[in-house]
């Protein structure tokens, strides 16, 4: 074992973002086990953790591939040995389609699209790479974001996808984001039925314009429970199971059981200033950890909350007014929003039982365009 192998987390510098390896393995052998009951294939949403490592550990628990949500993420994929990635987002513009021809060659490289110029780019950039592009429809299910309207709209997109010859049509993409986190099980589970229900209807569509429908592809973490016993889905996109981050751990599972997903990111900060009796100051801001969904939660502190207090500043307050902690000490905190968490920082340290283990690069972080 080396230096870095026997150093504990408490000597590390702070703020510092760690991964507890047994916690990380768990939730993938979890996300295994619920595809496979549910006869599902899976591709993890690389968006999430931007690590070629992970989607090494989640492909060799059987993951079909992974997904990016951009076309950077797929390029340090691909570059890492991928051999099989689906951009979730429409790729865009000249450069970008030369780029991505160039990933298409080094891995099996699908796209979503969802307009006529698009696609008709796609193919003519297909066609000077000589090689043929797997497309997919995406199809707006309720999130209104992305994607063309379900019913014809999409079904005609379809068949320009497969009336080109250096396209090829496999499926469509459905993705409601906006649900993933309704905490109440029962209406999560209509939510989403109501959504897949529209994919599912729009795949018939296309079946019956004589053109084969191979994939069906969506979900999150969230709605995952939920697509595996409906079994609208071929294949399944969750992301943030491998970290589960505050927002995730509060919805609820069937039948009030316990998520079987648990927390393995977390922020280590330390205390660098006691200015009043009732609160401490932490040097973990905005800049060590993402606020978009919310403040992050200090682990075993009772009474304690945090509350950003700049960029590199945050304030953990306690209730009843006395603060126990002392300039110096450590707190730990779960990330409130794992994937713009993640991409504040390059590297993760891996930890087990207290001790570091191994360090990982973050490499796709940073890569949005
Ligand atoms: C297209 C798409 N699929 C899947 C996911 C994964 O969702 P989650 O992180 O909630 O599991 C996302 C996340 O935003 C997404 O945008």
């Amino acid at each position: 074992m080396n230096d870095i192998g026997r150093m504990k987390v408490e000597e590390l510098d702070t703020p510092v973002l760690l991964l507890d390896r047994d916690a990380l393995e768990r939730n993938i052998s979890r996300m295994r086990d619920l595809a496979a009951k549910a006869g599902l294939k899976y591709r993890p949403h690389a968006k999430s953790h931007k690590s070629p490592v992970i989607a090494g550990m989640q492909l060799a628990a059987g993951a079909a591939g992974v997904c990016c949500a951009k076309l950077g993420e797929a390029e340090v994929m691909a570059a890492s040995g991928v051999p099989d990635i689906l951009i979730t987002t429409e790729v865009v513009g000249r450069s970008k389609l030369m780029r991505l021809m160039a990933a298409a060659r080094q891995s099996h490289v699908a796209v979503v699209a969802d307009d006529e110029r698009n696609i008709a780019e796609l193919a003519g950039a297909a066609q000077t790479a000589g090689l043929r592009l797997d497309v997919l429809i995406e199809v707006d299910i309720g999130q209104g974001r992305c994607g063309v309207q379900p019913g014809p709209e999409a079904a005609r997109l379809a068949q320009v996808v497969a009336g080109s010859r250096w396209l090829r049509f496999r499926g469509l993409q459905g993705y409601q984001g906006a649900i993933q986190m309704t905490a109440g099980f029962g209406d999560r589970e209509a939510q989403v039925r109501q959504a897949l229900g529209r994919l599912m209807e729009t795949a018939e569509l296309v079946r019956k314009s004589g053109i084969e429908v191979e994939v069906l592809t969506g979900g999150g973490t969230g709605s995952s429970i939920i697509d595996g016993a409906l079994h609208g889905y071929t294949e399944l996109q969750p992301g943030s199971y491998v970290f589960m981050d505050s927002k995730y751990r509060g919805i609820e599972w069937p039948g009030g059981a316990t998520q079987p997903f648990e927390t393995s990111l977390t922020v280590l900060g330390t205390v660098i200033s006691r200015p009043a009796p009732d609160r401490a100051i932490v040097d973990v801001g905005l800049k060590a950890a993402s606020s978009d969904h919310g403040p992050i939660a200090p682990v075993g502190l009772a009474g304690a909350t945090y509350a950003f207090a700049g960029d590199e500043h945050g304030h953990v307050r306690f209730e009843g007014g006395r603060c126990p902690l002392a300039v110096g000490d450590r707190v730990t905190f779960v990330p409130s929003h794992c994937d713009t968490t993640v991409n504040l920082y390059d590297r993760y340290i891996v930890t087990k039982g207290g001790y570091v283990e191994d360090v990982w690069d973050i490499a796709a972080r940073g890569r949005v365009q």
